[in-house]
């Protein structure tokens, strides 16, 4: 039971009369409440947990109306006319000579017919009646009864039904008013409940660091809190979620013990795309897909790291392979372009450190000539990685890839079968979501092709998914472009990962 203090400190006034009943003016005047609205709230509370018992009288009360008023001072006009045709010699008893008396039009109507319903009539024009003194006893009871209801508020039970009926049909004479009386009187248990109980509380709002640091928090009494109630949106700084997001996957391959590698955005076609066994006739080598560039319109690459990928394109080198067996063109190789995708980045690594296993991710932007649409930007991010290690196999890539979308939130992965020139065998990666296997990138163990000219003996397990794919699943857009509009409001209200 929670009682507030005002429902408390309006049973103890009660209980100073244990079988009284209450009005609302003596529990206005004990409570020393200026405002009604309390008794009534408190009153119905109190009600409800059963300490009281309300009875509630639906009153009427009649009062004067403003033409009420008004007869009040000039007469009822039933009387008026009464009084002037008593006054006048019988043939003078007609409407010309009323109006000459000046009674208006609008009053001489209404009036002759209020005459005509208690026994006047007209008789070739002229007012007649049979009855002088009842008519006189009929006005006179309406006068009285204007008097009568002129002194203040009546009970509706208190006054003559054939008159309020009267007066009813009569514009503004009286107003009928309807109040609810409550009174209240103390139940049983409003009887016995304890004194403490009723004591009043000290309700706490707002909790203070001040307020903590006494003893007094253990026995204070709370407002109650409600975790419903509608609340403004604090509106402060955050990261933009696409930047949470790589936070996020960034803390994850952390915590699977890969360590970060980077990349620049400027790379030659050599490492972006000769290293990884791609034929220099492939389509996407094509300027529709790659934006090559002006400046640098040329980079330098080792020689014999040129010689290398030659041979490994023209003939297979000593990998086993026979090479795509047209003639590679090293200047192709030289040109400087925006990274295609980050495979580049791992690709170097295992270049630069080709005897020492290694595990790696990274998160970078790349570049291709896409026409902007819902699921296409020209530039997008891809979360690159490897394992580079003696027993690198197919199982352990695909349980690596498990591992990473389980820790993101998405445990149903699966992988099928697809074709990267530079890998053997191939994978593309898929999520379940809302019913659908989305495709989120691609995967599989590099070739020989690829690892052999780097100076590398192992398999490697090598990935590359798209970022702004996992974005759309993780924030819930069916649009890609949503993901960089400067819309600070809905990025505001984007999910905080
Ligand atoms: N580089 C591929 C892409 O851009 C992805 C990939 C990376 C595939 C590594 C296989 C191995 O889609």
């Amino acid at each position: 039971m929670t009682l507030g203090n005002n429902e408390k400190k309006m049973l103890r006034c009660m209980r100073s009369k244990e079988n009284h009943i209450w009005t609302l003016e003596e529990i206005l005047e004990i409570t020393k409440w200026k405002d009604q609205v309390h008794v009534a709230g408190a009153g119905k509370s109190l009600d409800e947990h059963e300490f009281v018992e309300t009875t509630e009288r639906h009153l009427k009360f009649i009062t004067l109306g403003s033409e009420g008023l008004n007869a009040l001072e000039n007469e009822l006009l039933e009387k008026r006319i009464w009084e002037w045709i008593l006054s006048q010699k019988e043939k003078n008893r007609t409407m010309n000579e009323l109006f000459k008396a000046g009674f208006e039009r609008h009053e001489a109507g209404p009036g002759i017919g209020l005459l005509k319903s208690i026994g006047v009539s007209i008789e070739k024009g002229i007012f007649t009646f049979v009855n002088e003194e009842e008519i006189t006893i009929k006005i006179s009871e309406r006068v009285d009864f204007i008097k009568k209801i002129s002194m203040g508020k009546l009970d509706y039970n208190d006054l003559d039904k054939g008159l309020i009926e009267h007066f009813s049909g009569r514009k503004n004479l009286i107003n009928i008013e309807e109040n609810i009386v409550r009174e209240w009187k103390l139940t049983e248990k409003g009887i016995n409940i304890s004194e403490n109980e009723l004591e009043e509380v000290q309700l706490i709002g707002e909790i203070t660091p001040e307020f903590l640091q006494n003893e007094g928090w253990k026995n204070a009494s709370y407002k109650e809190f409600d975790i419903n109630a509608e609340t403004p949106i604090p509106v402060g700084g955050r990261p933009h979620p696409m930047q949470s997001l790589i936070e996020r996957i960034r803390s994850v391959f952390l915590e699977m013990v890969f360590s970060e590698i980077e990349g620049n955005y400027v790379q030659s076609a050599g490492w972006n795309m000769d290293a990884l066994f791609i034929p220099q006739s492939h389509p996407a080598r094509t300027m529709q897909d790659t934006f090559y560039l002006d400046e640098p319109e040329k980079i330098d690459i080792p020689e014999e790291m040129l010689e290398l990928w030659a041979s490994v394109h023209e003939n297979g080198h000593d990998t086993g392979s026979l090479g795509w067996g047209s003639k590679f063109d090293k200047e192709e190789a030289k040109k400087g372009l925006l990274r295609t995708h980050t495979t580049v980045n791992t690709v170097k690594y295992i270049a630069e450190n080709p005897v020492s296993p290694s595990r790696v991710f990274g998160i970078g932007r790349v570049f291709r000539q896409e026409t902007i649409d819902r699921t296409h930007l020209p530039e997008f991010h891809q979360i690159e990685g490897i394992i580079h290690e003696p027993n690198a196999s197919l199982p352990m890539l695909i349980s690596t890839l498990k591992t990473f979308y389980s820790k993101m939130g998405y445990p149903n992965v699966r992988v099928r079968p697809a074709y990267f020139p530079y890998t053997e065998p191939s994978v593309e990666v898929e999520v379940y979501w809302r019913g659908k296997w989305l495709e989120l990138g691609g995967a599989g163990i590099f070739r020989p092709e690829v690892t052999e000219p780097l100076g590398s003996e192992w398999p490697v397990c090598a990935w590359g998914m798209g970022l702004e794919r996992l974005a759309m699943l993780v924030l819930e857009l069916d649009d890609i472009r949503e993901l960089y509009q400067p819309d600070l409001e809905r990025l505001s209200r984007m999910p905080i990962l």
